[in-house]
């Protein structure tokens, strides 16, 4: 059986759908333009420190047929709103970015690019263990420090406190005693215990990065301005063999 909208209803329709393909037309012209028409800037100035650089962006995208994506990798797809290097790859990931930082990013999809992983709470079966353990003081302290086997998180805080070790230290430590050949897999192993969050659905705060990368200095993780630039930029022209590398090629790009 067929139904039938009444005219007056049909009717009311009508507007509806043509703003809606009107919507449609501006939101597919945005879409097909913003990639190959988009103009960008011709030469850029690279001058945040020590010597100026000039780069021939748009030579490097014409004339040597370079993808845009090639350079900027921060996001796929080249109708992408490409942002500077410079914002991701600072001089330093020093105490004044790590303030301000979050004011330079368009949105929470930037964000997750670095801010990239956040855990649930480990999963972790307490009455089986109970049976794997000849005691409880294998994991709980005695009754000088817990008179009672409690939460460990009662008294071990997210923060390591001056004499007492943070909540991850501590369980890690006392998961480590079995389960060694765990944290021996590094960076692996860790999903053994947790699951990872979706981070772009990810409300919460960000966790520092050190509190999973046990290194000190981001440094290590992201390369900042200098060494983004440089690793890039000489590392295709050496691949190549065409533009300046190498040890006599430093006039070619600064210049004071
Ligand atoms: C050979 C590497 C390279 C290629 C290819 C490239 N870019 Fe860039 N782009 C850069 C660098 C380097 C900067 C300067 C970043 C900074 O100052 O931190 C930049 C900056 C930008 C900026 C922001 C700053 C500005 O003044 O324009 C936009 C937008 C941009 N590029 C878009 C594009 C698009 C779109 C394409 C492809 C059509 C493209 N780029 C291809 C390296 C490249
Ligand atoms: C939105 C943030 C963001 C932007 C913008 C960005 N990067 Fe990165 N970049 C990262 C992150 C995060 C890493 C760490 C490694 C990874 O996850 O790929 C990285 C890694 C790198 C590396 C090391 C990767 C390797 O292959 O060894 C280089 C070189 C680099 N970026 C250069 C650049 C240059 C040049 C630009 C601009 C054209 C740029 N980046 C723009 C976030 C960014
Ligand atoms: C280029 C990488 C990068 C991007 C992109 C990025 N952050 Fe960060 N963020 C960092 C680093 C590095 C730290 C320092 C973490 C540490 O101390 O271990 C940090 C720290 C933070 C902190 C903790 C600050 C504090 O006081 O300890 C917050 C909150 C934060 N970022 C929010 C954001 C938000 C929101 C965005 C997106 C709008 C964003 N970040 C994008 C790298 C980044
Ligand atoms: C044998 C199980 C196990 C493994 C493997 C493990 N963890 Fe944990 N982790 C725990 C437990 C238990 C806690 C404390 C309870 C909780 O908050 O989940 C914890 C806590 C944490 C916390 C603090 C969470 C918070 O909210 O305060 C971080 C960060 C963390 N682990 C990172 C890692 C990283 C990185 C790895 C891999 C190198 C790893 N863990 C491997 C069991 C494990
Ligand atoms: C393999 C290590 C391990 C053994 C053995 C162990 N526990 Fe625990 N226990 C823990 C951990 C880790 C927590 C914290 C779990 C959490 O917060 O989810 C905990 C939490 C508790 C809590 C608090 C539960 C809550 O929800 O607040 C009690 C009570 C407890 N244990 C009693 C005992 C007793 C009694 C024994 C000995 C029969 C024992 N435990 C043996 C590791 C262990
Ligand atoms: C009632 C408070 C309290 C509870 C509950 C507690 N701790 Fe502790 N823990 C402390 C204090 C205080 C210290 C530091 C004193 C010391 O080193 O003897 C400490 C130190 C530690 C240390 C480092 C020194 C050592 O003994 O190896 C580890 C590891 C540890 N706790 C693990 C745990 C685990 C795992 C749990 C839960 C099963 C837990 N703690 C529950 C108070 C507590
Ligand atoms: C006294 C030794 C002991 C301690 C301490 C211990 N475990 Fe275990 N755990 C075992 C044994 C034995 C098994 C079962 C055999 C196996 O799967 O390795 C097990 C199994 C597990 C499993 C399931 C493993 C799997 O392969 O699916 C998880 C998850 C786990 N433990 C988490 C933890 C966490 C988190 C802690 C620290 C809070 C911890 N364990 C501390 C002995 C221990
Ligand atoms: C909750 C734990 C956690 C936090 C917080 C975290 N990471 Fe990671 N990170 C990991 C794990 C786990 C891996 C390994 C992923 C894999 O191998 O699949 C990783 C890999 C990386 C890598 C790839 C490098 C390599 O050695 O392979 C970079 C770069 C990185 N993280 C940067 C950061 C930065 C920058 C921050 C802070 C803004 C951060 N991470 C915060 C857990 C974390
Ligand atoms: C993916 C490859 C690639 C990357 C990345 C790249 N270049 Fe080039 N570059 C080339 C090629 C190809 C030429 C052309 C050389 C020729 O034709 O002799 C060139 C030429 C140059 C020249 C000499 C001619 C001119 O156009 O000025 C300079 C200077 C230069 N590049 C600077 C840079 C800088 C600065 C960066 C990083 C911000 C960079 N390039 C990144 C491929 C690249
Ligand atoms: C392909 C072009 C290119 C070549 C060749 C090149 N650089 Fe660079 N260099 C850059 C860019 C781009 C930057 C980032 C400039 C900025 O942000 O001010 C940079 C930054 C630097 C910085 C950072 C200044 C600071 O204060 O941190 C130093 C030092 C440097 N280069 C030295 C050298 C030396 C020495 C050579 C020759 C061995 C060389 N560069 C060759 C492009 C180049």
């Amino acid at each position: 059986m067929k139904f039938h909208l009444p005219i007056a209803v049909r009717k009311k329709y009508l507007p509806i759908s043509i703003i809606v393909i009107l919507l449609m037309i501006v939101a597919l012209s945005g879409y097909l333009s913003s990639a190959g028409d988009r103009e960008t800037s011709v030469r850029i100035l690279i001058d945040d420190c020590g010597g100026k650089v000039v780069f021939s962006h748009l030579a490097h995208q014409n004339d040597y047929k370079i993808s845009c994506v090639k350079c900027h990798h921060e996001k796929g797809g080249d109708q992408a709103d490409y942002i500077a290097c410079g914002l991701c790859h600072p001089v330093a990931f020093d105490k004044n970015y790590i303030e301000k930082h979050k004011n330079y990013f368009p949105d929470k999809k930037t964000c997750v690019r670095c801010h990239h992983l956040e855990f649930f709470k480990a999963g972790f079966e307490h009455s089986e263990h109970e049976s794997y353990a000849s005691d409880c003081t294998d994991c709980h302290h005695g009754s000088d420090i817990e008179p009672e086997p409690q939460a460990c998180k009662s008294c071990h805080l997210k923060t390591e406190g001056e004499n007492i070790p943070n909540l991850q230290d501590a369980t890690h430590d006392c998961c480590m005693r079995c389960h060694e050949d765990i944290f021996e897999k590094g960076f692996k192993g860790c999903s053994d215990c947790h699951a990872e969050k979706d981070m772009n659905k990810f409300k919460g705060l960000y966790s520092s990065c050190l509190r999973c990368h046990q290194v000190k200095k981001i440094k290590k993780l992201m390369p900042t301005r200098t060494d983004a630039f440089h690793k890039q930029c000489l590392s295709c022209h050496k691949e190549l063999k065409k533009g300046p590398f190498g040890e006599n090629s430093c006039n070619k790009c600064h210049f004071k």
